[in-house]
């Protein structure tokens, strides 16, 4: 799991534990990088040892995971009526040629949030950011925060910009590459402008959490994060209360912008050695007043219909997923790699694009 600071996670493994008493589900807490995450279950899987019966699964992971034969076929456990009540593209997203690998639990999406008592009019143009983002900022307050840390949520910050100037990263179908494009330079430039000037020039390190923590107390004028920062925003302790808006994520004039389709679900080891025990969790895990809970405590949103809060629909119905192929993690990895030397001044964007392109080709090439 990811780390569990505010101990939700165990309050809910804590419940299914006093409801079975003859079935122990122990935690094992990860880093917070859903990559390195992932680098611990392969390493497991790939020792055939299982070492965990349950995984916590970004949607990213469940094309490679599933294509390698290291989870279970959960298609036939699922009761017709949570498959009516699970987000489609959620469902879509858990399943590998057409099995269902992944029980939904977390649905999420990219958004753009900003101070609302300072910013009038909601932005809609990446130069509408820039330019509210240099009217509003000050010596304690920066003007747009995201995450530029090299792993991957750098790579999901840089798609919905590179969406944002009509641009693509792969093809899952065709296989074609588009990183060499006209688009995806002015995408790498936009986010490099943005480094020193309305941006931290530590954004380079930061993922989720610091962008939040900064955000929300109140050293900034706009963040993109996910949309589990909303409720967070909200709270009484929060210093930024009542004072933020949400809007997707900006775009190009004459473009439409995409949010990164995010979200976490539960998937089980083919290794496990008790996946009856493993499934009642799953099953228990993914209820609705689970999720519910897990919502009220973490923001998170629950991805069954009858629990997304209304003025999340229309963000995630725009949202956009990731290329849907089993290589992947190692394509996002050859991502990172690029937009990081180019954002940190090894390499010109130009030549990072054109390199990144080529090792695509190479990696996913048809
Ligand atoms: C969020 C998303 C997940 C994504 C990750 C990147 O947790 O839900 O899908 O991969 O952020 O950091």
């Amino acid at each position: 799991m990811e780390p569990d600071g505010s101990g939700t996670w165990s309050d809910v493994i804590q419940r299914f534990n006093d409801l079975h008493p003859d079935a122990r589900i122990r935690m094992v807490e990860g880093p917070p990088a859903t990559n390195t995450r992932e680098d611990m279950y392969s390493t497991a899987f790939l020792s055939q040892s299982g070492g965990y019966d349950v995984v916590f699964c970004d949607v990213v992971w469940v094309p490679k995971f599933a294509a390698a034969g290291w989870l279970l076929d959960l298609s036939d456990r699922l009761p017709a009526a949570d498959r009516q009540d699970f987000l489609d593209e959620d469902l879509k997203a858990g399943s590998y040629r057409g099995r269902l690998y992944r029980v939904p639990a977390f649905t999420d999406a990219g958004v753009l949030y900003y101070r609302k008592d300072l910013v009038a009019d909601s932005p809609a143009t990446f130069d509408d950011l820039k330019k509210f983002s240099e009217r509003f900022k000050d010596e304690k307050r920066w003007g747009f925060l995201w995450q530029g840390k090299q792993y991957e949520g750098l790579v999901t910050n840089f798609l919905e910009v590179l969406w944002g100037y009509g641009g693509d990263w792969i093809d899952a179908e065709t296989k074609e590459v588009f990183l060499d494009r006209p688009e995806a330079l002015l995408a790498l430039q936009f986010v490099k402008s943005t480094i020193g000037t309305i941006s931290p020039p530590g954004v380079t390190t930061y993922s989720e959490e610091e962008s939040r923590n900064l955000f929300q107390d109140g050293r900034a004028v706009f963040l993109r994060n996910w949309l589990y920062v909303w409720a967070l925003t909200a709270r009484e302790d929060s210093p930024v209360k009542g004072r933020v808006g949400l809007v997707p994520m900006v775009h190009a004039p004459g473009k439409t912008n995409r949010a990164t389709l995010g979200g976490w679900g539960f998937a089980i080891s083919r290794f496990t050695s008790n996946p009856e025990t493993a499934w009642k969790f799953v099953e228990f895990i993914t209820r609705p007043d689970q999720l519910q809970y897990i919502h009220e405590r973490l923001g998170r949103v629950p991805a069954r219909k009858s629990l997304v809060p209304p003025e999340f629909e229309p963000i995630l119905r725009a949202a956009r997923p990731r290329p849907a192929i089993p290589e992947y993690a190692q394509a996002s990895d050859i991502l990172q790699r690029w937009l990081s030397a180019a954002l940190s001044d090894r390499v010109s964007p130009e030549f990072a694009l054109r390199e990144a392109a080529r090792e695509t080709r190479l990696l996913v090439g048809p």
